[in-house]
Formats: structure tokens, sequence, C-alpha cells
């Protein structure tokens, strides 16, 4: 049963959780991170523990938020940018692709509770995971349920990374690796449901429709989509969706929160139906919505 935490109790508990080397570690963190930021800064991250913790743990993307003032006014030009330029259609050196996706396999693990706690994955089938990074979403969803088989598709120099891990996880006989960009390859068939997890909001709205119109394509008749991320809170904006990840995708120049609503719109544009938000026990770390390519046997 979802419970309904907001994100100052969810601190609050996991603080007391803690064993005492982390809190100690978490000391020393906050005390480099008070010795590195400006004032301004250190003003906000105190009063937004959960953005102190993310700041620590992303400590490689938020060079460019220590003096968020200047992000805000656009007199710097933020790092990330340049890491970035794979969202753009560029190349992603090797080095950096492994980098990013430990990065997403680390924090990986909440975004799969929430996705297969929401009882959005069917027992058997096959499922295709687009921006998959190197399979830790799958290995999760494979663990939890043994009578899935897995596509993994991501950027060939991204999925380089993923044997390694399958094999590791025992998993290398049930998931297939597919190379190709979204941008410009056309998706495998073969999968029953397809998942975007943490994809869409690095993208601005043309390469979304680009990659839903691609989606469906795949997908068969009565295909599912399970879409995955922070959503922005629409009408009333909420902190994490809106302030943290707007300032998230302002550092990388790209992509944008949004509400579930305009998910809605988009899938509905992209000619699914039934698009339904699930109930999420941690909205600030992701919401998910599903979506159904209709049966056109059925409507015959
Ligand atoms: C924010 S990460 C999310 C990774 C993973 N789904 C997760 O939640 O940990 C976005 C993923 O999209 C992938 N990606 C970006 N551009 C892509 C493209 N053109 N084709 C395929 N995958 C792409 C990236 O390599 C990266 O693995």
């Amino acid at each position: 049963m979802p419970v309904d935490l907001d994100t100052g109790a969810l601190v609050q508990r996991s603080k007391r959780a803690a064993p005492l080397w982390r809190r100690v570690w978490d000391g020393f963190l906050d005390w480099k991170l008070a010795k590195t930021a400006d004032p301004a800064f250190q003003a906000w991250a105190a009063r937004t523990p959960l953005v102190r913790r993310l700041v620590r743990h992303h400590a490689l993307f938020y060079r460019d938020m220590a003096v968020p003032v200047a992000l805000l006014r656009g007199n710097t030009r933020p790092e990330r940018a340049d890491y970035w330029a794979y969202v753009a259609g560029g190349d992603v050196p090797e080095a950096e692709a492994a980098q990013y996706s430990r990065l997403m396999a680390t924090s990986q693990a909440m975004v799969a509770a929430e996705v297969l706690g929401s009882g959005s994955l069917p027992n058997h089938g096959t499922v295709m995971d687009v921006g998959g990074g190197t399979g830790a979403f799958l290995t999760a969803a494979l663990r939890a349920t043994p009578g899935l088989k897995g596509i993994l598709f991501d950027l060939p120099t991204v999925v380089e990374g993923a044997p390694k891990h399958l094999e590791n996880a025992g998993l290398s006989e049930r998931i297939q690796i597919a190379p190709g960009s979204f941008r410009t390859d056309a998706l495998p068939k073969g999968a029953d449901l397809i998942s975007l997890i943490r994809v869409l909001y690095d993208h601005d709205d043309g390469v979304v429709r680009q990659i839903l119109a691609a989606v469906f394509e795949a997908l068969p008749s009565g295909g599912k989509v399970i879409l995955s991320e922070p959503m922005s809170g629409g009408r009333h904006p909420s902190r994490s969706g809106d302030a943290y990840f707007g300032v998230y995708t302002l550092a990388m120049t790209t992509g944008r929160p949004r509400s579930p609503e305009r998910h809605h719109a988009l899938l509905e544009e992209a000619g699914f139906q039934r698009a339904r938000l699930l109930p999420a026990c941690q909205p600030h770390i992701t919401r998910t919505i599903t979506a159904v390519k209709p049966n056109i046997l059925k409507a015959i």
C-alpha cells in the first residue's frame, strides 16, 4: 500500500536510521560543501536537506549549481552543457559514458523500487528499457519477476558497459542488448512493454515526440509504455519537481520536467490511450505514468 510521506519526513527517517559511519561521512561532506559553496547556496541547501543529499550524491553534476544565482542570471557557462553533448545528438566519450552510467545506476534502485512497487510490470513477456544505461532497471525488474525477459536499448558507447553487469547479475541469457540511438534508429520490435525511465526530461518536446512515436511503432497492439521520472507539479509547482529539477535541466541547458497532464497530452498525441498516473510513495524521486497502444483488432 503506497505511503504518502513528504520529503522532510523521509529525510528525517533516513537520518535516524543511518549508521554511525554514514553520519560521520555525511558530516564530512557537509563540511566540504560548506567550504566550497557560496553563502547564498549554503543558506538554500541548509533549508533543503534533500537538495543537500542529492548535491553530495551528484557532486559530478552540481559544480554548476555551486553559485546558483550566477546560473540563474545566465552569467556562467554550465560545465554540464559540454558533458551533455550526447543529449543533443553528439558523441559520448567512453569514459564519460561509463562514469555517468555508474552515477545513474546508483540512484536507479530508488526509482526501480517505485516502478516495481506500482505493480505496472506484468509477470511474463518482454520489457524493452529504452535509454536503459547499463541495465540497472532491467536487472531490478527481471530479478523481481522471473517470467520476464528484457531488451536493453541505449547508445552504443553506453551499452558497451552492460555485458559485465548483466553477467554479474546472472541475467545475460534473459536480456538482449540493442545498441542504437532513438534519434536516428528505429527501436527493435519484440517487446510487449517499453519503459522510459528518467529519459524524457532530458529532452525538448520535439525529441520527446520522436521518442514516443518510435515507442508506439515498436509496440504491438495492446502493448504498454511506462514512463517514470521526476515531474513538475503543473499548476501547483513543487520544490523537487519544479525548483530542483528545473535548475538541473537549466544546468544541462536541455530538457525540462513536465507535469503529468503534459505527459498525458504528448502520449495521446503519439496515439497512446488510457494514460494513467500511478500513486507514488516518493514522488520527489519519480512519478510513473502508463499508457496503452490501442488494440486495433478489438476496435474493428
Ligand atoms: C538520465 S539517463 C537515465 C538512465 C536510466 N534509464 C536510469 O534511469 O538510470 C538517460 C539515458 O538516456 C540515454 N540516451 C541519451 N540519448 C540517447 C539516444 N539518442 N538514444 C538512446 N539512448 C539515449 C543515455 O545514454 C542515458 O543512459
